[in-house]
């Protein structure tokens, strides 16, 4: 048995469960009034409701043990301090240093990295104000319109989420495609709408050597030569950012156009880094810096607020408390706001590349759940797909609700609805619906006796359900910074806790090597048998078509 489940604090918890398993949320609100002034915590313009959750002042006390068991505290300060916590890969884990805005030195083996980081956001804001300003232009001297950037999963996401839900502040007359997909119709779809003298590709790749990025620069490359015919034009329309400065120089960008970030900043955390280009180069360096400082404020909250006033170490063990107590397989995210309709994914990408993981800091493999599934999606369109599962199946799924208290988008009753639906949700989610309820609800209809025995036990809702509302003023730079930030936070906690590196990704790489191999059978005619028989029945069943009339298609 791991030390965590036979630790004092994780058996205090699991008997507590027992004692509070059968306690309804309802008759919690019943009991005191004053239950959302004690489980509701602001942080700038962010207030965390967490009064809807499965717990009592023991519980969250006893949640606190576990973090304090685990030294939180202690873990959170190595990577402030730089220490080299991604085990597995020897690194160093210091996304925070990207957004470090009080400059304080940050070390990392000896060094102080603030000057390198400045340097690049120095560099990121003079070319983004060049392209913005129509001082760079394409080699035909056209203006920059159109910009594409090329890169997949933290490459990808972080950017996108952040341009998607900021598109307000976009400079007008400029639009962002993120091209991510190995599937080329996602590059084609988006050349379609193009022309390559105002269009500015950014190829975003930490290791340059991602095959899906790679897949998609050269053939943008190709497009972009086909149609221009000329090989000196790249350097007016392919910028770069990587760790991996040599590779991007041989891909043919110019070097001064070739944006730095370092191995100490994890894919799934680099948007604060030069992987941000596209945020500057959209919205303008002002508002990626605006996003950098809620991200800072965030991190000097998580590093100063008491345990128990800690928003991202609250969240953090209420997900324990469910994943690991209530057995809970999965976490909702659900965005009331059409611009943060890309945050589930981008959360998926950080919970759960950071939190999959079965093998523990010192080499066992763990005998406890660790990172939940993540999903969901954006309010109210949920509510008509998939809520009715959170309401009355058999699964739990504690679910986060964002929602700001004012629209981007002040139309007619749009936001007082979309506000109300979310508020609902969460009620009923708790509340649920009794027996009697439902009864007296039937009988103002006026349905018969035998009506009501019909259908009553279908219209009993059992509720109890936990949901964390997570409100804010309205969806700017800073606040969104400081929501992610506090996401970053949450799934480190809760790495230490469950004891894992969240900071590599084994998993991932392991499929990257398979599909070389069956990249070459595919390669050749005639059958393969070297792998099992499922794989080979699938890729000779691929060989029939793709051979067959080669002649008169394109190899692909
Ligand atoms: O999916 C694995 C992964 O390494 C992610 O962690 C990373 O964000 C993504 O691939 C892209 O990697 P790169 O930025 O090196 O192209």
């Amino acid at each position: 048995m791991s030390d965590l489940i036979n630790s004092p604090a994780w058996n205090a918890l699991k008997a507590h469960y027992e004692e509070i398993k059968d306690t309804h949320m309802r008759d919690m609100f019943n009991d005191d009034p004053e239950r959302f002034e004690k489980f509701s915590t602001n942080f700038n313009d962010i207030l965390l409701d967490y009064s809807k959750n499965r717990i009592t002042d023991k519980t969250l006390g006893l949640l606190m043990d576990l973090a304090r068991q685990s030294d939180i505290e202690g873990w959170r300060g190595k990577m402030f301090g730089g220490e080299p916590i991604n085990c597995t890969e020897g690194r160093s884990v210091l996304h925070v240093a990207l957004r470090n805005r009080s400059n304080q030195p940050v070390m990392v083996d000896g060094e102080n990295v603030m000057q390198d980081v400045n340097a690049v956001l120095a560099q990121i804001r003079g070319f983004s104000e060049r392209v913005r300003s129509g001082e760079w232009r394409g080699y035909n001297g056209e203006r920059i319109k159109t910009i594409i950037n090329i890169g997949i999963g933290g490459s990808d996401l972080g950017p996108k989420v952040v341009c998607e839900s900021m598109s307000p502040l976009a400079q007008r007359g400029l639009k962002i495609h993120f091209v991510s997909n190995a599937d080329a119709t996602h590059l084609v779809e988006t050349l379609k709408f193009v022309v390559p003298e105002n269009t500015l590709f950014v190829i975003s790749s930490k290791s340059f050597a991602t095959q899906e990025t790679m897949l998609n620069a050269h053939s943008a490359r190709k497009w972009f030569l086909d149609l221009v015919g000329n090989e000196k034009a790249i350097a007016r329309h392919f910028v770069a950012v990587s760790t991996n400065i040599e590779a991007a120089k041989e891909f043919g960008i110019d070097p001064r156009n070739v944006f730095e970030f370092w191995d100490w900043v994890g894919g799934r955390y680099s948007l604060w880094s030069a992987i941000g280009l596209p945020i500057a180069l959209y919205l303008g360096m002002d508002h990626f810096e605006e996003l950098l400082a809620g991200a800072h404020d965030m991190d000097r909250h998580f590093a100063e607020a008491p345990l128990e006033q800690n928003m991202p170490v609250i969240l953090a063990m209420l997900g324990i408390w469910y994943n690991n107590f209530f057995d809970a397989q999965s976490h909702g995210i659900m965005p009331y706001s059409q611009y943060l309709q890309g945050l589930p994914a981008y959360l998926q990408q950080l919970d759960m590349e950071s939190n999959g993981k079965t093998i523990d800091r010192g080499g066992h493999r763990v005998d406890y759940l660790t990172g939940p599934i993540i999903w969901g999606q954006s309010g109210t369109n949920g509510q008509h797909a998939f809520f009715q599962l959170l309401h009355q199946g058999t699964k739990p799924v504690p679910s986060d609700f964002l929602i700001p208290a004012l629209s981007q988008n002040p139309l007619g009753l749009h936001h007082r609805v979309l506000f109300s639906n979310c508020l609902a949700q969460t009620k009923a989610l708790m509340l649920g619906k009794k027996y009697t309820e439902a009864l007296a609800e039937m009988e103002a209809e006026g349905m018969s006796k035998a009506e009501m025995e019909e259908v009553i036990q279908h219209k009993v809702f059992d509720g109890n359900k936990p949901t964390n509302t997570i409100m804010f003023e309205r969806l700017t730079p800073r606040t969104l910074g400081a929501i992610l930030a506090m996401y970053e936070h949450k799934v480190f906690v809760q790495g230490i806790v469950w004891n894992i590196n969240s900071f590599d990704q084994w998993g991932v790489e392991y499929g990257k090597v398979l599909a070389g191999q069956i990249q070459q059978d595919l390669a050749q005619p005639g059958d393969v048998d070297n792998h099992d028989s499922s794989t080979n029945g699938l890729v000779n069943y691929r060989k029939k078509f793709y051979f067959k009339n080669l002649d008169t298609r394109k190899p692909d």
